[in-house]
């Protein structure tokens, strides 16, 4: 999966031969997973159609600020345009667009949405090369460099007017790669390595049984997720789950007991910046495991339990660098346990999930959580869904990193 996968592209089309490029431009940031919206200038319909456009990134293509929808005039809202997209694209920016988008004027849609737009903007200049060198071009790129759009560097090559040399708009290929690397050289975690532990873990006591607990893995993952989407080189040591992962940036380390999620857990702390134990590790685990199926009798069967280690409290002994975060599930005493366990095994945050919260714990969609902060300072979070509580704890770790 790409780094684009998800992400809202706003494609803007200025007039210029190099148009007819954004049939395949919107086909591959589509195939990159990316939802793409396209706005045309005017004068750029005689470069390529709006309905080659809408069919390929299967949205309707937009170009004048009010429309005729069965006979009802509609305003196209290019604030909410601008709102909307996660990045603007403007390919192939023309020495008329990038002097307007320079001077701040606003002549058609596509140049308010410009000057609306919180996103990222990138352009993707195209003329002719005697044009993309004049005094008032260079001049207008660098101030848009200034106030931070990213310029996509014209190419050399034939040129329309039958000259050779620079102007050329960059191939798409190359513009998709260009956002990729930007978006992830700009993302905020980009060059860390996180490790997360999720999961319950499974302690044989012979083929068929096991010891294990309730988790499913929901909150581990999501955390897998958000700090890949950061930037972050992830690796993720699972306990078994039915959750699949699907980003490029996370490598997935599978075991079944609380010894091999610290086999693992060895291999990959020194190197990691953040570390966050999620899983549900079983405290105990049959003192010896039968190789045969244990068989039914009379009498009572006696297990002796011997304790696993633990790994969150390994992790607490041996960092240097790491941002380390817990969890701690309570059913009583909830805050008293929580902070005991944030000092004994050394964390930098803990999270703690209370049973006795109705939403939140094993096999639910939603979660209620506090945060308790190196100070032992509480921050209850809403009861909401696991997906958000991972983006909350994942900004406090960014927030707080380099305390
Ligand atoms: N943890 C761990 N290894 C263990 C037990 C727990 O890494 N053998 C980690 C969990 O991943 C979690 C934190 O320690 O981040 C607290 O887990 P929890 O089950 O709440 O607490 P325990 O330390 O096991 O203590 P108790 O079960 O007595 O509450």
């Amino acid at each position: 999966m790409s780094i684009l996968s998800g992400k809202k592209v706003l494609l803007g089309i200025s007039a210029g031969i190099a148009a007819y490029k954004t049939a395949s431009l919107v086909r591959l940031l589509v195939k990159q997973g990316a939802e793409v919206k396209v706005i045309m200038t005017p004068s750029s319909k005689q470069f390529i159609t709006p309905l080659t456009l809408s069919t390929l990134s299967k949205n309707h293509v937009l170009s004048e600020f009010t429309e005729t929808h069965d006979d009802n005039p509609v305003w196209n809202n290019h604030v909410d345009l601008g709102l909307w997209a996660d990045l603007f694209l403007i390919a192939p920016a023309s020495a008329n667009t990038i002097a307007k988008m320079t001077s701040g004027q606003c002549d058609n849609l596509l140049l308010a949405t410009y000057l609306s737009a919180k996103c990222p903007t990138y352009i993707a200049p195209a003329m002719d090369l005697d044009m993309y060198q004049h005094h008032s071009t260079l001049e207008n790129l660098e101030k848009l460099c200034d106030i931070g759009v990213a310029i996509i560097p014209a190419e050399e090559g034939e040129l329309a007017s039958g000259l050779v040399g620079y102007g050329r708009m960059a191939e798409p290929e190359h513009i998709v790669s260009y956002l990729s690397d930007h978006l992830l050289h700009s993302a905020p975690w980009y060059q860390k390595k996180v490790v997360i532990t999720a999961g319950p873990t499974h302690e044989p006591i012979d083929p068929v049984r096991f010891i294990g607990n309730h988790s499913t893995g929901t909150m581990g993952y999501h955390l897998a997720d958000v700090a890949a989407k950061l930037g972050a080189a992830v690796t993720l040591i699972s306990g078994p789950t039915s959750l699949k992962v699907n980003h490029p940036n996370i490598v997935i380390q599978n075991i079944m007991t609380a010894e091999e999620m610290l086999t693992q857990m060895k291999l990959c702390f020194k190197e990691s910046d953040i570390t966050i134990c999620a899983a549900a590790v079983s405290d105990y685990k049959p003192e010896s495991m039968s190789h045969v199926k244990l068989k039914k009798s009379d009498a009572n069967l006696e297990l002796i339990l011997v304790k696993n280690p633990d790994i969150l409290s390994w992790c607490g002994e041996n960092k240097k660098k790491q941002f380390l975060v817990g969890f701690a599930l309570e059913t009583h005493n909830a805050l008293t346990y929580a902070k005991a366990k944030m000092q004994n095994k050394n964390c930098d945050l803990l999270v703690l999930n209370s049973l006795s919260d109705a939403g939140a714990g094993f096999g639910t969609t939603t979660n209620q959580v506090t945060l308790i902060d190196k100070q032992l300072n509480t921050i209850p979070l809403e009861l909401k869904n696991k997906r958000l509580v991972a983006e909350d704890i994942c900004e406090f770790i960014l927030n707080h990193y380099n305390d």
